[in-house]
């Protein structure tokens, strides 16, 4: 790609292009400021991740922590280190223990028997985070979720809808570069699809029960395509929902959890996700134009379901909440809002809600989720508050997730039952 170059700074030569004297109107720039901005989106990428250009997965946690995941004693991780059962613990570096890594955690889910996974018979949760405003966290829900459930030891799969692909970049892909349009949803839900099932997409990731199925600009076609598909678009329309839903389906059999993150407005791929889900988790943050757009959001969403359902598109879901996803508690309009939103909202509004905090802005900075930093990135206060609160946080999700299993309640209590018997 041809470097082009941007005015500098203050110059008198702002409307002139460079080199050339010609007078530039501000339009001939955007092109330049696209070039520097994938230059610096390249920089950050090389620094976060490791030189191969790969994202790691470094998180280790201590052998107390591990407990208390898998509901155990630490003394029962020991015994089965020491007859052989579990690997020897990992080595210590100048005398300090380094912690389990994530495989390692699940190995010892296996072995001792602290897989939280469904059921066999228990259809696994596809659950669209949905909201039809952008910047509400949509991705940072998703993310998020995906590791903490990750972490607790399901089987994931997300599913990047959005051609935006903040998703795709979270889990390590540069989306421009890395991603062709072949291996996004494009060439099942094209008008002239390519692909009868959805298993070409699944990527793995750096987590090992964590898959992706990713996004780029180029899903957006899906959405001009049907759109110019003019009268014949309705049936089109009909046949790729029913395509959608079937294909998550027979993927999510793979799966514990399925969890769809949908572009930020009402198009093609929005219904299809709709539809195709059987779980919704709307996120806002603690702000009126957040609490508006999603009051907008429901409303639509109920004549859209009523429409669906009325074409013979049934619409079901196991539970449907909403989720705060930034609130700041020490600014009393947020905390104004927060209650508002309670009063509207009911049991509706998930209780927990996640915390503003630089944590997560930081590690949205390097490509991260808190749940994949290896030391904190503020204060180690900052950082506990911030993962104390989203483990809070997704566990509401997660219980609801298990609710629909019938397995509700899977606490420290109930595993080491478990692991007793
Ligand atoms: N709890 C939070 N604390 C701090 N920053 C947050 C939090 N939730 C989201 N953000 C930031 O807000 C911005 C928008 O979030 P994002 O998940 O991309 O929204 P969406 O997917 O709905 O467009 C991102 O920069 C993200 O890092
Ligand atoms: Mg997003």
């Amino acid at each position: 790609m041809a470097s082009r170059s941007l005015p500098p700074v203050g110059s008198e030569d702002d409307a002139s292009v460079a080199g050339t004297g010609l007078a530039a109107s501000e339009s001939e720039y955007i092109g330049a400021l696209a070039d520097a901005g994938e230059r610096m989106v390249d920089r950050l990428r090389r620094k976060a991740f490791l030189p191969e250009s790969r994202k790691g997965l470094s998180v280790r946690l201590g052998i107390a922590e591990v407990a208390g995941l898998l509901g155990c004693s630490t003394n029962r991780i020991r015994m089965a280190e020491e007859d052989g059962r579990l690997p020897p613990p990992p080595a210590a570096e100048n005398g300090r223990r380094v912690g389990y890594d994530i495989p390692a955690i699940l190995n010892m889910r296996e072995v001792l028997g602290a897989s939280p996974r469904r059921a066999e018979g228990d259809a696994p949760a596809i659950m669209a985070v949905q909201n039809f405003k952008g910047g509400v966290g949509k991705s940072t829900v998703t993310t998020h979720l995906a590791h903490y459930l990750a972490v607790q030891g399901y089987r994931v799969l997300v599913v990047d809808c959005d051609s935006q692909a903040t998703t795709t970049t979270l889990f390590g892909f540069n989306p421009h570069f890395n991603i062709k349009r072949e291996e996004t949803l494009y060439p099942y839900l094209s008008i002239d699809p390519t692909q009868a099932d959805l298993l070409y997409a699944v990527q793995p990731t750096p987590w090992p029960n964590v898959d992706l199925i990713p996004s780029n600009l180029e899903l957006f076609d899906v959405e001009y395509e049907l759109a110019a598909a003019g009268a014949d678009g309705q049936s089109v329309l009909a046949t790729r929902f029913r395509k959608l839903k079937q294909g998550l389906v027979d993927l999510a059999q793979r799966y514990d959890v399925v969890i769809l993150d949908p572009p930020p407005a009402l198009g093609t791929i929005s219904l299809a996700v709709m539809q195709a889900a059987n779980a919704l988790l709307v996120p806002l943050a603690a702000t009126t134009p957040d609490f508006c757009s999603t009051v907008q959001f429901l409303s639509m969403m109920d004549q859209v379901i009523a429409q669906l359902e009325q074409a013979g598109i049934a619409v079901d879901y196991s539970f449907c909440r909403l989720l705060c996803s930034k609130l700041d508690k020490n600014d009393p309009s947020q905390s104004m809002m927060m209650t508002i939103m309670e009063q509207t909202f009911g049991s509706s509004l998930l209780p927990v809600p996640i915390l503003e905090s630089a944590e997560i802005s930081h590690a949205a900075l390097r490509m991260m989720t808190v749940f994949e930093l290896e030391r904190p990135i503020g204060t180690a206060r900052t950082h506990r508050r911030c993962k104390t609160n989203l483990n809070e946080a997704m566990g509401q999700v997660e219980q609801l997730i298990r609710r629909h299993w019938g397995r509700a309640n899977v606490d420290g209590a109930r595993l080491s039952e478990a692991l007793a018997q």
